[in-house]
């Protein structure tokens, strides 16, 4: 069911120094910043062969990933991203099978454009999972 990794998103505290870590020292093909205020975050893409890597900033009050840092505060992976080519069949497949789905269960349009859902961690050995549908 599911498909290519979509994307790694990593938290980090000071976006500017993470920009410049991936591009100065790892060599990466760095993105502007982009806020993405619907989603409380800004987010700089780093673009590799076979997949993104994303690095995520809190943008505003009660961002989704503020309690990650004040949990992480170095930063941390967040999130691993699939893609799926059903995300309704994905979802139902999930939750038949007993996984849960974060927030109302409803697929919402997510950073690319497409719909997206996010997985219990608890259910997926302590990783949040986003599955994408291409
Ligand atoms: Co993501």
């Amino acid at each position: 069911m599911i498909g290519r990794l979509n994307h790694v998103a990593i938290a980090v505290p000071d976006l500017d120094a993470a920009t410049k870590t991936y591009r100065d020292m790892l060599g990466g093909a760095v993105s502007q910043p982009l806020d993405q205020p619907e989603h409380g975050v800004t987010v700089v893409f780093v673009d590799l062969p076979n997949t993104r890597i994303e690095l995520l900033h809190p943008l505003g009050d009660g961002s989704p990933i503020a309690n990650f840092l004040a949990r992480n505060p170095a930063g941390g992976i967040h999130h691993v991203c699939y893609e799926v080519s059903d995300i309704i069949a994905a979802r139902d497949r999930l939750t038949a099978g007993g996984a849960r789905v974060l927030g109302d269960g409803e697929p919402r349009i997510g950073a690319h454009g497409n719909p997206v859902l996010f997985l219990h961690p608890k259910d997926f050995f302590g990783t949040l999972i986003e599955l994408e549908e291409v």
